[in-house]
């Protein structure tokens, strides 16, 4: 059975190693907000979000386990809160409201018990994210763009796909002048598992300047909501020019096969 393993991030620096899940090995870093590119309009909104929600409950329930070097996978509960901040956007909400509320996972410190801070944490979590996203861009759900899926074919080596955001779309998009957008992908097999990378992701403008945000990748048709790194992707680029959109690399260990694809959703895509 074909099955998602893990989406991991790769950035540029603070590279973390540790152990999951027995058998195979992987790498996370703290997501470096200030690597992206373009300006991270909602890095400012939401980080002081986390603090006034999920923070001080992290930081007190789960500090046993998850801070570096702790055996907590996901170093979410530590002091330094951009540390703390770039682990929980890893770990993702999703998860952490479910492991906390889990009396399997880490119990006493997991149960039902925390469920009432949880549902306070998530709901003014949830509307800081959605505030960021409606108030960066002016970007509604209708400006936003996927491509239609293209069959990878990935080899040890960096090959660029590329969509025409006119032609190319599977929903939204049009009108955009002849823009592109570019991501390189290879696949590296070791040790019995196959892993896609994807980096540099581009943005070429055609005749008309354009504003980009939120970019996240799918293959063969699921969203991989744990690529959180791209979706801070937020640019202008001026017509014909090229912008690069993330410094960081996404990785994804996956049982693949021959015909898998790869699909760019695009939160925001506006002339201007
Ligand atoms: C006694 C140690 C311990 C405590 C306390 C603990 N955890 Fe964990 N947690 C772990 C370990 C070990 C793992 C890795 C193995 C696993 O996934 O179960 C983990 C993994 C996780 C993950 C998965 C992270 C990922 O990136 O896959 C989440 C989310 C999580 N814990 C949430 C919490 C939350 C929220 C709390 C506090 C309410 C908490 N844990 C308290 C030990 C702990």
């Amino acid at each position: 059975m074909r099955q998602l393993t893990f989406l991991f991030i790769l950035a540029v620096i603070n590279i973390v190693s540790f152990q999951n899940c027995g058998q195979d090995f992987a790498v996370r870093s703290d997501l470096n907000l200030a690597s992206f590119s373009a300006g991270s309009s909602c890095e400012s909104q939401l980080q002081p979000a986390f603090e006034a929600s999920y923070g001080s409950f992290l930081s007190s329930t789960c500090v046993a386990c998850h801070v570096p070097g702790g055996p907590g996978k996901g170093a979410f509960a530590q002091s330094n809160p951009s540390a703390a901040f770039s682990a929980f956007l890893l770990a993702t909400s999703d998860r952490i409201d479910t492991l906390a509320v889990s009396s399997s996972h880490a119990s006493p410190f997991t149960g039902t018990q925390n469920q009432t801070a949880i549902n306070t944490a998530s709901a003014t979590w949830n509307q800081a994210v959605a505030a960021c996203k409606a108030g960066t861009g002016g970007g509604s759900e209708d400006s936003g763009v996927v491509t239609m899926p293209k069959v990878m074919d990935a080899t040890a080596t960096n090959k660029d796909i590329t969509w025409n955001l006119d032609t190319e779309v599977a929903s939204g998009g049009g009108g955009t002048g002849g823009a592109t957008f570019t991501v390189a992908v290879r696949k590296v097999t070791a040790a019995g598992y196959t892993t896609y990378f994807f980096n540099t992701p581009r943005l070429k403008a055609g005749s008309k300047p354009l504003h980009i945000e939120d970019i996240m990748i799918k293959i063969n048709g699921q969203t991989q909501t744990l690529g959180t790194t791209w979706i801070m992707a937020n640019a202008d680029v001026a017509a014909n020019a090229t912008v690069s959109l993330a410094t960081s690399q996404l990785f994804l260990e996956y049982v693949d096969s021959a015909s898998d694809t790869l699909a760019i959703s695009i939160g925001v895509l506006e002339t201007r």
